[in-house]
């Protein structure tokens, strides 16, 4: 099993103490950026644009974790100019065309990963897998911070776990978003995920310092 990677959702995080933050997440060795990116289409929601990663790579060199939950991200994914060393993520259930969307994403350099919503089943990756670095579970239904895990979906972890293995598909990554809590986090990587994104409910807590957030849920997946 992979080393367990922290993911922080940035949507969660205040732009007041972004500075602050974005160098707890330097010291502590994080190892992604979660960024949300919402269209208003795929999801009932609008968030961060490729202004924001513009902004962010000025001020850190943490890798990119980009989340599309855009219709046909095949065709936006450029506008956030991904680096080798980032990921980008690309909902199955955005487009008819994802393969062409992880073509892109490889020529841009960077690494991809196939998302899947709650509900869509298992065998999206089927077909998919020898092209993937990495597939995202989601475990809310996506567009908004601070939702109740959807239980079934640790099983779909486990489950995913078990065929990548089976399949001799090991080095794919599992990640997973959404409620992912210090309990919910120990389920998570018991189940065999290896990157959390951390939102509201696990990093970004009102009465916990940065620096604690981060090392609690680093000893809970650990
Ligand atoms: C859900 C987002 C998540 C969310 C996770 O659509 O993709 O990244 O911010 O945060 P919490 O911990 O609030 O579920
Ligand atoms: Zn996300």
């Amino acid at each position: 099993m992979s080393k367990a990677q922290i993911s922080p959702s940035m949507m969660c995080c205040d732009f007041y103490t972004l500075e602050r933050t974005l160098a707890v997440f330097e010291a502590e060795g994080v190892e992604y950026l979660h960024i949300d990116v919402m269209d208003g289409v795929f999801v009932p929601n609008y968030m961060l644009g490729p202004e924001y990663v513009k902004m962010l790579r000025k001020h850190t060199q943490i890798p990119m974790d980009i989340h599309l939950m855009v219709v046909n991200p095949e065709v936006k994914l450029d506008w956030f100019e991904p680096r080798p060393g980032d990921y980008v993520s690309v909902h199955c259930e955005a487009t008819p065309h994802i393969h062409r969307a992880i073509s892109r994403i490889h020529a841009a350099g960077a690494k991809a990963m196939l998302a899947l919503n709650p509900g869509t089943p298992l065998h999206a990756v089927e077909e998919l897998a020898p092209e993937l670095e990495a597939v995202l579970l989601m475990t809310v239904d996506p567009g908004f911070a601070g939702q109740k895990l959807i239980e079934p979906c640790l099983g779909k972890v486990a489950r995913l776990k078990h065929w990548l293995e089976e399949k001799d598909y090991g080095r794919i990554e599992i990640e997973v978003d959404g409620n992912v809590n210090l309990p919910n986090a120990r389920r998570m990587r018991d189940a065999g995920a290896d990157i959390f994104v951390a939102g509201s409910s696990g990093l970004f807590l009102p009465d916990m310092s940065m620096n604690k957030a981060v090392n609690n849920l680093r000893q809970a997946i650990s």
